[in-house]
């Protein structure tokens, strides 16, 4: 089997199996909110797109950010730590980088897994179980490569053990050149983007930091009037 790292969504290519990550912040709330209870998180783009399938569904929470803080009108924001105390409704999520890369990964992937540091053994498992070639999305930042992902992308090559592409190779070196993940995520433009935009949201670094906590491997289940609908 063999697994090959896209830094950037535009990138990405194909293979059966996509694994999306965006962990600061958008996959780990996802995984930390379906952990939590949440039936089911349906991912768009946009936030009008957001509204408008609420209001179709005639149920379930918006949450989401744009420049990391809460959009207006939304419920909930972006941030994992809002979605620990459970959550009992559909959750309608849009974030600048994260769910459209989930959107890009589902109309090029048979199969997509949504990943984290929180879920990383559990991701592993599942693609491992799925039993064939990976390619693992960075959300990154603005269609560029962030850090912070591209070391989530290479703790999974790591743990993963398959052959790899030379993508996949540099995110695996790049992983192992940081002592911890909290270093990386820290060092990454995802973070200094909320540090800039949010400052009292910092303690999201360390809780996006902490590596298979959550026992959850979300995936890609289908589309619903566009949004990508993701569960367990
Ligand atoms: C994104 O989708 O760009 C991120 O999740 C931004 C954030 O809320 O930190």
């Amino acid at each position: 089997m063999r697994v090959h790292v896209a830094f950037t969504p535009a990138e990405a290519g194909t293979a059966p199996t996509g694994i999306v990550i965006d962990v600061i912040r958008a996959t780990s709330t996802i995984c930390q909110a379906l952990a939590s209870g949440c039936p089911k998180v349906l991912c768009t783009g946009e936030v009008e797109d957001a509204v408008a399938l609420r209001e179709a569904l005639g149920e379930g929470l918006l949450g989401g950010e744009r420049n990391a803080v809460r959009i207006p009108g939304f419920d909930l924001g972006n941030s994992p730590r809002e979605y620990v105390d459970g959550v009992d409704a559909p959750l309608i999520l849009t974030t600048t980088n994260g769910t459209r890369a989930i959107l890009s990964a589902a109309a090029r992937c048979e199969r997509v897994l949504v990943a984290s540091l929180v879920n990383l053994a559990a991701l592993v498992d599942a693609a491992r179980e799925a039993g064939e070639d990976v390619v693992v999305v960075c959300a990154g930042v603005q269609s560029t490569l962030a850090l912070d992902d591209a070391f989530v992308a290479g703790r999974i090559v790591e743990l993963l053990g398959w052959e790899r592409t030379d993508a996949a190779e540099a995110a695996a070196r790049l992983a192992g050149s940081w002592s911890g993940a909290e270093e990386a995520l820290r060092a990454s433009k995802s973070g200094r983007n909320l540090l800039e935009n949010a400052p009292e949201l910092e303690p999201d670094i360390p809780f996006c930091a902490r590596e298979s906590v959550l026992d959850v491997a979300p995936r890609l289940v289908g589309m619903r009037d566009g949004a990508a609908e993701i569960a367990l």
